[in-house]
C-alpha cells in the first residue's frame, strides 16, 4: 500500500483535464486506485480524484457514509422519498472515465470542502439530481441516480478531473473561510439557503455540508 502526496490549490495538476482510462484492469490503473482508497483513508475525506495524486487519468474514488445521511435532515420531512435530500448510504464508489448528466434544473447550495484547498469551506451551488456513468475499477458499465450530497459529492469530484476546483464554483466568496474561524462566527455554522427554484422548501439540500476535508 501507498498513501500518496495529495496536490493542493495551485498545483498545475490540478488544473489539467484528466486523460480517458483505456482499460481500468491494467497493473498501472489498479495500483493506481489502490494507492487512492490508502490516501482516502488516511486523509479521513470521502472523495477523491486522481489528479489529486498527481495521476491525471479520469478516475474518483467516493462513498457517502452513513453518518452522513443526517446533514441537512432537521426534522426528517425533506420531501418525504427515502432518496430525498437525506439519501442513502453509498458505499466506497470507484468511477473511472465518470459521464454527469443533470435530472433537473434544480440547483441548491451547501457548504463543500477540498483536500485539495485544507482547512477552508465555501457555499458551493450543484445539480440536486443527476445521473452518473462510467466504468467500474473491473471495466464494468456503471451508471446510477443520485440526489442531495450523494450528488454533490459526484459533481466535486468529477470537476476535478475537468481541472476545476469548488471555489471556482462559488458564486458567493464572501462565505469562503478558514474552518478554524468558524467559531467566531455562529453564521458559518448555519445551514444554508436552498437556492432550488421552489421556495417552499426550507429543507432543501442547501443543509447538506461537504466537510472540510471531503474531497
Ligand atoms: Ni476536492
Amino acid at each position: 500500500m501507498s498513501i500518496l502526496k495529495i496536490a493542493r490549490m495551485g498545483h498545475p495538476v490540478l488544473r489539467q483535464k484528466a486523460a480517458l482510462v483505456g482499460d481500468p484492469r491494467v497493473p498501472d490503473i489498479a495500483r493506481l486506485i489502490a494507492d487512492m482508497r490508502d490516501t482516502l483513508d488516511d486523509a479521513g475525506g470521502i472523495g477523491l480524484a486522481a489528479n489529486q495524486v498527481y495521476a491525471p487519468f479520469r478516475v474518483v474514488i467516493f462513498e457517502v457514509p452513513d453518518e452522513r445521511l443526517g446533514d441537512g435532515e432537521d426534522d426528517g420531512e425533506a420531501d418525504g422519498e427515502a432518496d430525498g435530500e437525506g439519501g442513502a448510504s453509498v458505499p466506497r464508489t470507484v468511477l473511472i472515465n465518470p459521464v454527469i448528466e443533470p435530472l433537473s434544473d434544480d440547483v441548491a447550495v451547501g457548504w463543500e470542502g477540498c483536500l485539495s484547498v485544507p482547512g477552508m469551506r465555501g457555499a458551493v451551488p450543484r445539480f440536486t439530481r443527476i445521473r452518473y456513468s462510467g466504468l467500474t475499477e473491473n471495466g464494468e458499465p456503471i451508471s446510477r441516480e443520485a440526489s442531495g450530497f450523494h450528488a454533490r459529492v459526484v459533481q466535486h469530484e468529477c470537476d476535478h478531473l475537468d481541472g476545476i476546483l469548488y471555489p471556482m464554483r462559488m458564486t458567493d466568496m464572501s462565505t469562503l473561510h478558514f474552518v478554524s474561524e468558524v467559531r467566531h462566527n455562529p453564521g458559518l455554522r448555519e445551514p444554508l439557503e436552498d437556492e432550488s427554484e421552489d421556495e417552499s422548501e426550507d429543507h432543501g439540500e442547501g443543509e447538506e455540508a461537504l466537510d472540510e476535508d471531503a474531497a
